[in-house]
């Protein structure tokens, strides 16, 4: 089935044409960051006008550098929730109104299951066959959301621990800008974290009770602001080095404790990583090793894929054309849609 898939349940305009869930032919994403970075972070406002003027434009591009034809489409695929509801209103009605015009059938896809499913599709340089590979455990780590993921079988999820405040994505963005270095965090602390000492400062890792993987990040923030309390950075870059990176070591760690707990007591015969700070060099890395000394193949979701992105939004569609929830005809946005409800 060849897919045009839409995606604006934040601040990314994304569009991509996908064939059969698997050959992405296109993937355009447009990003508001340069909107946002004088707040600090997303305003929903802003972010739907942004939607609204950019998205006929990446839809045009995502179509052209498919080298397809509207007329050729067999779908239209949009994230339904969860996300901004004025975001996602701009996307859906889009993709509804596009669906009506050319005849096509409908899908609004949940954007967590969707990030899951990334880990699914192919880089550009091949992947191993995932087949064998169920179930996998996926962690999935965004700027909104944190859970580690059963992942049975493609369209069969389910959430076995999430965060019971902060995201992973922002506990980084916090805490990067507590360190001044501005937004989005992530990748920025990344940077900065680089040739930093990872065991400068003894930030806390948190813990859960035996059988549960939940995560916290909050006190993680607040250790972060006494620490510049007590110790203000000084001019020295070294120590901003060695301030990121222990902070990002911390978030990665309380990441891969959990990971590894799942592993220990599951029957998982895969490992995945998907979301934004999937992207993350130190998390990846980690997970590999991890992967190594469980004896799991790893299933890490293309850079490309990992933030936001319309691809997986059009590759859910077609992996799973007949998945009820996700035919939508007649269904609107859902901003607070969980995780894994396609069983
Ligand atoms: O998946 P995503 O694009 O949007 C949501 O659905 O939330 O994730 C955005 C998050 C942000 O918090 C951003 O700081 C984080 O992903 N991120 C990273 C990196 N790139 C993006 N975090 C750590 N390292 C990175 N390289
Ligand atoms: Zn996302």
């Amino acid at each position: 089935m060849l897919i045009l898939g839409i995606e604006t349940s934040c601040d990314e305009t994304a569009a991509a044409v996908v064939r059969s869930g698997r050959t992405v032919l296109s993937s355009v994403i447009y990003s508001q960051v340069a909107r946002h970075a004088a707040y600090g972070g997303v305003v929903p406002e802003i972010a739907s006008r942004a939607h609204v003027e950019v998205l006929p434009g990446i839809v045009a591009r995502a179509l052209d550098e498919a080298g397809v034809q509207a007329g050729e489409l067999e779908g239209i695929a949009a994230t339904r929730g969860p996300g901004l509801a004025t975001c996602l209103l701009v996307g859906f009605t889009a993709a509804k109104a596009l669906a009506l015009r050319l005849g096509l059938p409908l899908f609004g896809i949940n954007h967590l299951d969707a990030h899951v499913h990334s880990v699914l599709i192919p880089a550009v340089d091949g992947k191993p066959e995932v087949a064998a590979d169920f179930p996998m455990l996926v962690l999935t780590v965004s700027g909104g959301h944190t859970s580690l993921v059963r992942l049975e079988a493609p369209g069969r999820c389910r959430a076995i621990g999430e965060t019971h405040d902060d995201a992973a994505g922002e506990a980084l963005d916090k805490g990067a800008k507590l360190l001044g270095l501005g937004y989005p965090g992530g990748p920025i602390l990344e940077k900065t974290a680089a040739g930093g000492n990872v065991g400068a400062i003894a930030f806390p890792r948190g813990s859960s009770p035996e059988g549960h993987y939940g995560f916290s990040f909050s006190g993680l923030k607040t250790a972060l602001r006494y620490h510049l309390q007590r110790t203000p950075l000084d001019d020295n870059p070294a120590t901003l080095a060695d301030v990121a990176a222990s902070y990002q070591e911390a978030v990665v760690d309380a990441l891969i404790n959990r990971a590894e707990k799942a592993l220990r007591h599951g029957d998982y015969r895969g490992l995945g990583c998907a979301g934004g700070v999937a992207r993350n060099k130190r998390l990846r890395d980690k997970l590999a090793t991890l992967a190594d000394r469980h004896r799991v193949p790893l299933h890490l979701a293309a850079p490309e894929y990992c933030t936001d992105n319309a691809a997986m939004i059009a590759a859910l569609a077609g992996l799973l054309p007949d998945q009820a929830p996700y035919r939508a005809e007649a269904r609107d946005v859902d901003p607070t849609w969980p995780l894994g409800t396609v069983d």
